[in-house]
């Protein structure tokens, strides 16, 4: 049976690759985000209705994330225009250790609605998709908490996963934690991707405050700042998100990409050779 199913965030990191997927198999997908037809935007509640008309099933994913101000009032609106809208699954993209985003994931729990809850560790494609992409570029890292490793997991398993999720009434009231299959810090992850690139990459360790202070200088807004002071913090150092699962294995029947195996694949593209303006 081919399904209606809303993407929201359906050009981003998994979005883009659920509705590739979902495409692939015949579903009816629609594609959420500001730029779409429908449009949706989560600061416009009045567009809400008009994007979730038809839908059957929705993948969650908010902007910029659960753990900021307003995350919570927002999905819970979402979560009731979903109801009235006949939506009859949901797949919620939570990141792990965040107490905030645990507060948005009990409101889609009690939806009324089946629903599942994907946690997962930091994404290998912040390297290569987002804000880890060009210090690479640029050829000098410079991050704090450099001893600290993250089993970081691969976009393409979390697709995957979702998709699996979406199209299986199995699951309700499932919280799965995704991992890769090891743990890596930056300056580990620095040194695979010299080695894979041949790049000469300069890692820097510095404090938490250096980075904050850089980020401010180079005019990044202010709640962008808090978010990664928030992120680096309650999320990166946090021992209970240094650890592997084998959820990924356990849902996909084969086990998580290794973050060297998307470092190989990732180095062919010649995305961290791109030059930057200087
Ligand atoms: N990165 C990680 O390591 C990580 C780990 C765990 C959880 N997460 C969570 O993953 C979520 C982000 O998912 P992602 O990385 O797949 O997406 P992403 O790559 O950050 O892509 C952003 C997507 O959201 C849309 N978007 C941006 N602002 C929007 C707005 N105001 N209203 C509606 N749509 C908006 C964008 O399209 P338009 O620009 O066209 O609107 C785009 O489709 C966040 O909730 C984050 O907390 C991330």
């Amino acid at each position: 049976m081919k399904n209606n199913i809303l993407v929201l965030g359906g050009t981003g990191k998994t979005g883009r690759r659920i509705v590739k997927r979902l495409n692939d198999l015949g579903h009816h997908v629609r594609v959420g985000s500001r730029g779409a037809t429908p449009s949706f935007d989560w600061n416009d509640p009045a567009g809400w209705p008009a994007v979730l008309e038809g839908m059957e099933k929705v993948y969650i994913t908010y902007q910029p994330d659960l753990a900021v101000p307003g995350a919570k009032e927002a999905v819970e609106a979402l979560t009731k225009v979903a109801k009235e809208k006949g939506v009859n699954k949901l797949v919620l993209l939570s990141g792990k250790g965040e107490v905030e985003a645990e507060r948005c994931e009990q409101i889609v729990l009690n939806s009324g609605i089946n629903s599942t809850i994907i946690r997962a560790s930091w994404f290998n494609q912040n390297f290569s998709e987002s804000f880890f992409l060009p210090p690479i570029q640029a050829g000098v890292v410079a991050l704090p908490m450099a001893h600290l490793g993250a089993p970081y997991v691969d976009a393409n398993d979390l697709a995957d996963v979702a998709v699996k999720l979406l199209l299986s009434d199995d699951h309700q009231g499932k919280t799965y934690e995704l991992t890769g299959p090891s743990l890596w810090n930056f300056e580990q992850i620095t040194a695979a991707i010299a080695e894979a690139t041949g790049r000469e990459l300069t890692f820097i360790p510095i404090s938490l405050q250096e980075f904050v202070a850089a980020l401010k200088e180079q005019g990044v807004p202010g709640d962008v700042v808090w978010l990664m002071e928030y992120l680096f913090t309650e999320v990166l150092d946090n021992p209970t998100n240094q650890v592997v699962t084998n959820d990924v294995e356990q849902l996909l029947g084969r086990p998580p990409v290794d973050f060297l195996q998307y470092v190989e694949e990732t180095s062919k593209t010649g995305i961290w050779n791109a030059k930057v303006e200087a």
